[in-house]
């Protein structure tokens, strides 16, 4: 059996490949994948010509089917910094086009294992990065930081920073490849030295000042700090000079002051778009609270931007939280039944969630759904109040005490004031109603039916509203 070699620079160049090769019908025992970086991937890919990858792959999606998680995984996995990763997503694309369309579904699968835990590995690394650049002053005015990452995310997480620090030139240097922005554009060239870096600058004094009056106080836990913060970043830390100082004097009174401070989503919502895409984009990126750390993705809001009806959910649930859009599981199901059954094409609503990232308990195997806290709700709100602002909905309907809590505020009753109209700031009409996935486990006695019923003619009285001529109110 003859080996092919297949250099993969990087995922797209991996994913035309691999989409051809499936194709070809060439099983994973047939093909070595050269990671990009090595010498002899080097070569083969000077040799190559350069393929139009848009074309190939729209060819390709029509015959490879693999569901949009594998993109995902795939997209994170190849950063992970191990030549085998492109060998080992190929035998899971080939199983996943080979019989096998649900193995994504199996946790125990030892292959899917293992690509779950390079995932969990890229996504952390990424969240250090994301915390822990640090940027200094270089003699021509731009910013620079170093940083080394543990695996290849530079690429996928430049973004971020163009997102953050939109406003001023910037590098970040790591020794595999370098990031580059100049206020207009996102560039990439070889790794660097640390040297590279300005390590003393004339701004240094004030970083360190403005370090020391943002000092959190959960870093001075030092056990929970060198876990969070791995020692080989604290070199690069203008603030660990400050630490012992900050260490010595830090009283309980600075410490609870600043642990109170609420963690919010506010900084990571664009001020200044019209688009509901970019909006979208940037919550990906969210961490408002802790509750990205462990979910799988974002779950923003569904709908088109001149909906007039907006429908706000609790959270996401573990279909949600992998599929990436709102209301697509059992507690979905339900919606859509009782939409139709009030008339509501779906299509002409705005779903979304009072909080963007699935909480959730693990049991074996299972994730339980957790109940968002007061501060996840609160943390969350910038994201549905930026949607709010750009749909200007004519109606809300909150479904549920948490869409109610965010909304309306914590003494709203579900059962008492559900289906009336009630004041709000947030939208002409703003009622509540129960939450779908609330006729799902009712409690002995309850009869489905007539609660279904309840909900449709709160529904409807809502598409009433949203039709209703504008009164002079
Ligand atoms: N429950 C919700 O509140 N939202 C969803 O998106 C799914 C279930
Ligand atoms: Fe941000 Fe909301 Fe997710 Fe928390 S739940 S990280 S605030 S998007």
């Amino acid at each position: 059996m003859a080996i092919l070699e297949v250099p993969a620079q990087d995922f797209a160049s991996w994913r035309t490949a691999a989409r051809k090769l499936i194709r070809q019908g060439a099983t994973p025992l047939e093909v070595h994948w050269l990671d990009g970086t090595s010498d002899a991937a080097q070569g083969l890919l000077a040799g190559l010509e350069a393929a139009p990858p848009e074309d190939d792959a729209s060819k390709a999606t029509t015959t490879t089917k693999v569901p949009r998680e594998f993109l995902s995984l795939a997209e994170t996995v190849s950063c992970f910094r191990d030549p085998q990763r492109w060998n080992l997503l190929y035998e899971l694309l080939w199983r996943l086009s080979h019989g096998e369309p649900h193995l994504l579904d199996d946790p125990a699968d030892p292959l899917v294992r293992k690509l779950r835990v390079m995932e969990k590995a890229v996504r952390r690394d990424a969240h250090k990065m994301h915390a822990f650049v640090r940027f200094r002053e270089a003699a021509d005015g731009a910013m620079v930081a170093f940083h080394k990452p543990d695996h290849h995310i530079v690429r996928r997480e430049a973004d971020f920073f163009v997102r953050r620090f939109g406003a001023m030139n910037w590098a970040i240097l790591t020794p595999d490849e370098c990031a580059y922005w100049d206020q207009k554009q996102l560039r990439f060239g070889p790794g660097l030295p640390r040297e590279s870096a300005p390590s003393e600058d004339e701004v240094e004094d004030l970083w360190l000042t403005y370090y020391g009056s943002i000092f959190n106080p959960a870093r001075a836990n030092l056990t929970a700090m060198t876990a969070e913060m791995p020692v080989k970043h604290w070199s690069t830390l203008p603030e660990s000079k400050l630490i012992n100082g900050l260490l010595r004097t830090a009283g309980d009174r600075m410490y609870e002051m600043i642990r109170k401070q609420p963690s919010s989503a506010a900084s990571f919502v664009p001020s200044d778009t019209t688009s509901l895409k970019v909006l979208q984009q940037a919550a990906c990126n969210c961490q408002g609270c802790e509750l990205y750390e462990h979910a799988t993705q974002t779950v923003f809001g569904e709908g088109l931007r001149k909906a007039r009806l907006m429908l706000v959910g609790e959270q996401p649930g573990d279909q949600e939280d992998q599929q990436g859009a709102p209301f697509v599981g059992p507690a979905g199901k339900v919606l859509n039944e009782a939409l139709e059954a009030a008339g509501i094409d779906r299509a002409d609503a705005y779903v979304t969630n009072a909080v963007k990232h699935f909480r959730f308990e693990e049991r074996g195997k299972r994730r339980i759904h957790k109940k968002p806290d007061g501060r996840h709700i609160s943390a969350c709100k910038p994201w549905l109040e930026a949607e709010i602002a750009l749909i200007k909905p004519k109606v809300i309907v909150c479904l549920g005490a948490t869409a109610a809590q965010s909304l309306v505020g914590r003494d709203v009753r579900i059962m008492q004031d559900r289906g009336k109209w009630m004041d709000s700031l947030h939208a002409p009409n703003l009622m509540v109603t129960v939450h779908p996935s609330a006729l799902l486990r009712l409690p002995p006695g309850m009869s489905y039916e007539e609660e279904f019923t309840k909900f449709v003619r709160d529904l409807r009285l809502a598409t009433e509203e949203v039709n209703a001529p504008l009164s002079n109110a």
